[in-house]
């Protein structure tokens, strides 16, 4: 298999990586050259064989034909026949030619000299060789047989041969047909498979036009599917899936963003009318002391926004609370609410902590106790006076969860998931007990908080009572 992480060698990757088109016809010139090398080897081999069967055979047949009469010449008179009679086939055939060999100089037939004088290679040692003859391009294919004393006649050496010319003439022609035809395959090849590479891509061309046309003013443009084929489709499917997902933080960042500028132009529309009115005319210093304090207050306010805004941001980014020392809950549990105790004094509201006070967690202290103030904060926010507010503590399995809850009306089911959203409010218009109303980041760090250590929020309400609270990871 093909390991990913393995960097191809350079030659490899340079075509391969460009393009698929070139990586098809590549791909296909290398196969079409394979078939057509493995198809011309075949066929040159058989052709070859069948080749030299044939001659085999002739030569074959010749000889037997010729040393039938040889081997009955006996005499002087009888050889003149034979000699008249391969005279006559050699003129007939001027491919043949036939020597004979032998002691006596009489009995013998045809250019001797060359004969002995020639290289003579047996062919694939078999029973046909080939003579060189000089002043010839080709050799001479032969087979030679001994024929015994008749007679008068001693024992002979009877050669028959053909001019190989034809043969190898055949053997040239066809190799050369075979190399020719087989470039002009592969040829048409390379040509074909480019032009299937580009009409099977085709609707991938068309695919990445569409996804051009994709800007943030239409994301909500999605790939057509259907038309696609089957293996684009999964692609696009994913494409898609991509899309709605980034549609979706496009649309929360851009609601984030229209939130920021709302939260932070009424403060500072505060702040700009303040200061308008104080230099219209002359003042007092007594009267600027009240307008800076009054400016401070407003400052203040865009301070603890950005700062909020900031550690959401910071969280978002997947901080973790990494400073964080084992504590026993119902201690940071207290400790917080002994930071209210004039808040829930002038509201004649009593806190009460139960459940498993002696469960403990590894937790940044500092942030356990931010996301337990807004709680205690919202709780006070939205009781009647003279309200009880129990804290519950519990261990779970691998967490630790800690309740608020506070009688009040009703949270209606359809803001329950979304309390945790950044500046949703239930009812923006309300205002709270200092005649002035949150910011709605509250639980949005509550989320953060237990998120960082491992943790989620919830909320319920049920019977008059809200609860709202989140865990955390023991460990
Ligand atoms: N204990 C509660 N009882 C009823 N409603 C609640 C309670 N706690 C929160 N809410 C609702 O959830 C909303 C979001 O709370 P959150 O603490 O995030 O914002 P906030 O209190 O309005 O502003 P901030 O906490 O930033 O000053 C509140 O506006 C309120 O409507
Ligand atoms: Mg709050």
């Amino acid at each position: 298999m093909n390991d990913p992480a393995q960097p191809r060698p350079p030659w490899l990757r340079l075509p391969l990586r460009q393009s698929i088109t070139a990586r098809l016809v590549l791909m296909s010139a290398a196969s079409a050259l394979f078939i057509f090398a493995l198809a011309g080897i075949v066929l040159y081999t058989v052709l070859k064989g069948e080749l030299m069967r044939h001659e085999r055979d002739g030569l074959f047949t010749t000889l037997n034909d010729i040393s039938y009469q040889i081997s009955r010449a006996g005499n002087t008179e009888r050889w003149g026949r034979v000699q008249l009679k391969l005279a006559t086939l050699t003129q007939a055939d001027q491919h043949v030619s036939f020597w004979i060999d032998g002691k006596d100089p009489r009995f013998t037939f045809g250019d001797l000299t060359h004969l002995h004088a020639s290289h003579i290679t047996e062919d694939d040692g078999k029973s046909v060789g080939r003579l060189h003859l000089p002043g010839r391009q080709y050799p001479v294919h032969i087979m030679t047989r001994t024929l015994p004393a008749f007679e008068e006649r001693p024992e002979v050496q009877v050669t028959v041969g053909v001019d190989g010319a034809p043969y190898f003439e055949m053997r040239r022609t066809f190799l050369l047909a075979t190399t020719v035809f087989s470039l002009l395959g592969i040829v048409l090849a390379v040509i074909s498979s480019y032009w299937i590479a580009r009409a099977g891509l085709a609707p991938l061309r068309r695919m990445s036009a569409r996804a051009q046309n994709f800007t943030p003013r239409k994301l909500s443009a999605r790939m057509p599917v259907e038309s696609l084929p089957e293996e684009l489709s999964v692609l696009a499917d994913a494409f898609n899936g991509a899309l709605g997902r980034i549609q979706e933080a496009y649309t929360q960042l851009e609601a984030f963003n229209a939130d920021v500028a709302h939260e932070l132009r009424t403060p500072l529309a505060n702040l700009i009318g303040e200061t308008q009115v104080a230099l219209a005319r002359e003042r007092s210093a007594g009267e600027f002391k009240g307008v800076l304090q009054s400016n401070l207050e407003e400052l203040d306010r865009i301070r603890s926004i950005i700062n909020d805004m900031l550690f959401l941001a910071r969280s978002d980014q997947g901080e973790a609370a990494t400073a964080r020392v084992p504590a026993r809950l119902a201690d940071e549990v207290q400790k917080t609410v002994d930071f209210f105790e004039f808040l829930l004094d002038d509201a004649s509201m009593i806190i009460t902590v139960a459940g498993d006070t002696d469960a403990t967690a590894m937790m940044e202290t500092a942030l356990f106790k931010r996301a337990l103030s807004n709680l205690i904060q919202n709780a006070i926010q939205h009781s009647p006076v003279g309200a009880l507010i129990r804290i519950d503590i519990a261990s779970q399995e691998e967490t630790v969860r800690v309740a608020v809850t506070n009688p009040g009306a009703a949270i209606d089911e359809q803001h329950l998931p979304r309390l945790f959203d950044r500046f949703y409010r239930v009812d923006s218009a309300r205002q709270d007990i200092n005649g002035s109303h949150g910011h709605g980041l509250g639980l949005a760090i509550v989320k953060a908080v237990a998120r960082m250590h491992g943790g989620r929020a919830f909320a319920y309400s049920t019977g008059g009572h809200n609860s709202i609270g989140f865990t955390i990871a023991r460990d």
